[in-house]
């Protein structure tokens, strides 16, 4: 049997697809391996949000060309994101001319087609320009047992004017509601326990009449035992219905993931993310007031072109105010062929001395935030053992280590908070 290696970088979305890759391999005969040197075929599933994502890839294969010189008959595949911006097929051609193939995000699901059409030594490089589809069928080789992830929607028309993702992965499209309640539904049946609802931009979604708020509710009137989690929403478009929703079906998780990238209102605009720091901070209100015990998560940016002391401070300032159980934040990068680009950059250490402060403010927050949860009890979804303890995530997405009497691995637990150190939450099961 052939083997294969997936190495997967970026979002969610591509760790689904790479779940989409495996399901398709596996069904043309190959299985897979867990050390690159064993692997017949290697396929590298890459993204290019920031530089240093291209920067890894690259580096990892500098590996794969050494693997390849030993042994000729290995197989090397790139897909996803990288390959699909501008020009970037070309230059990976000429820069790894030892990798057979290389695709875009349009036509992943052609790999085992285009591995038989290699096997008499042709190189193929098709990177389709198409967007306006959606492959249904692929099989899925899913990676865990409990939390599962579903494409909802694909693709993204924000243009963010830092962002290569509209141009990486095209339009935005919806799928069926149909298709995604028949997904829903057998992996419930198959025991899923975590739902999790995958969109650059959930809140677009739309077929037919069907929006985002009424496809949450038919999803979450599927029997069985299990939540919902959803991501990316953007904050112009999470609506009052959405949360509202939210605040009346239980099985849908009080855990909102609400990117704000900057809190001036200057630099947003720049960004072109058409709300301004007190619109945001207003839907942050209008959705603590229907999900009380909401946690929420955030991205923010720092040294985005032209961004100023002044910038910065509202940043921490919105930080502070909404309170973040996590937040993933990242020094602004350079992607060419986007507006930011062409602006006037920040010096490196500027940005750097940035992030560092951001992360003191937000390990503070999230310290007191674990503090205030301190006697409360929350519903955990148990996954596994770490130092001695089961561990898990609570519906409001929080990580938590506790005590029980009887195995609780796969299961939902109610967990009383006893302990915080810094952000991390310690606990014991209530019977
Ligand atoms: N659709 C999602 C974001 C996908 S990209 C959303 O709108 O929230 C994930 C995160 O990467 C973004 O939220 C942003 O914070 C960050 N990001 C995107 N482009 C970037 C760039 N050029 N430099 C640094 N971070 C970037
Ligand atoms: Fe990028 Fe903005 Fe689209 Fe998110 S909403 S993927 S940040 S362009
Ligand atoms: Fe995701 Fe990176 Fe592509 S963040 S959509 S894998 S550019």
């Amino acid at each position: 049997m052939p083997t294969y290696y997936i190495k997967t970088y970026g979002c969610q979305m591509n760790a689904h697809e790479s779940e989409k890759l495996a399901g398709l391999l596996e069904s043309n005969g190959y299985s897979a391996v867990s050390d690159m040197a064993d692997a017949d075929v290697i396929v590298m599933n890459t993204c290019c949000v920031r530089e240093s994502a291209e920067t890894h890839i690259l580096g990892n294969l500098g590996i794969v060309k050494k693997l390849k010189e030993k042994k000729p008959s290995l197989k090397v595949a790139v897909c996803g994101c990288m390959t699909q911006a501008t020009d970037a097929a070309k230059r990976l051609k000429k820069r790894c001319p030892f990798v057979d193939i290389v695709i875009g995000t349009h036509n992943i699901y052609k790999l085992a087609e285009y591995l038989k059409d290699t096997n008499g030594g042709a190189k193929i490089v098709d990177i389709w320009d198409d967007d306006g589809g959606i492959t249904e069928g692929v099989p899925v080789k899913r990676l865990s047992k409990l939390s599962a992830l579903v494409n909802i929607m694909y693709g993204c028309d924000n243009f963010c004017s830092y962002c290569i993702v509209p141009y990486v992965r095209g339009r935005e499209r919806s799928r069926e509601p149909s298709a995604i309640i028949s997904d829903v539904q057998s992996l419930v049946e198959s025991g899923y326990k975590e739902i999790m609802l995958l969109g650059q931009n959930v809140n677009s979604y739309k077929s037919g009449d069907i929006d985002f708020a009424k496809l949450l509710d038919m999803l979450s009137d599927i029997e069985g035992d299990y939540w919902i989690k959803f991501m990316t929403s953007h904050p112009k478009d999470i609506s009052e219905s959405v949360v509202k929703i939210i605040s009346k079906k239980p099985r849908l998780a009080h855990f909102i993931h609400l990117p704000v990238q900057s809190g001036s209102d200057r630099v947003l605009e720049l960004m072109n993310r058409k709300y301004t720091k007190s619109d945001y901070l207003d839907k942050i209100d209008m959705i603590k007031k229907y999900l009380p015990d909401v946690s929420l998560s955030c991205d923010v940016m720092v040294g985005f072109p032209t961004e100023t002391e002044e910038d910065f401070l509202e940043t921490l300032d919105v930080v502070r105010r909404v309170g973040y159980s996590n937040l993933f934040s990242f020094i602004y990068s350079v992607r060419s062929g986007t507006p930011a680009a062409e602006m006037e950059q920040v010096p490196l250490d500027v940005k750097k001395e940035r992030i560092d402060r951001l992360i003191k403010v937000q390990f503070e927050v999230a310290a007191r935030l674990a503090k205030e949860s301190i006697g409360k009890i929350y519903k955990v979804l148990c996954d596994g053992e770490e130092n001695g303890r089961y561990v898990g995530k609570t519906q409001t997405d929080k990580k938590v280590l506790f005590v029980a009497e009887k195995n609780p691995i796969g299961r939902f637990v109610e967990v009383r908070i006893t302990e915080a150190e810094n952000s991390k939450l310690y606990g014991t099961e209530i019977r």
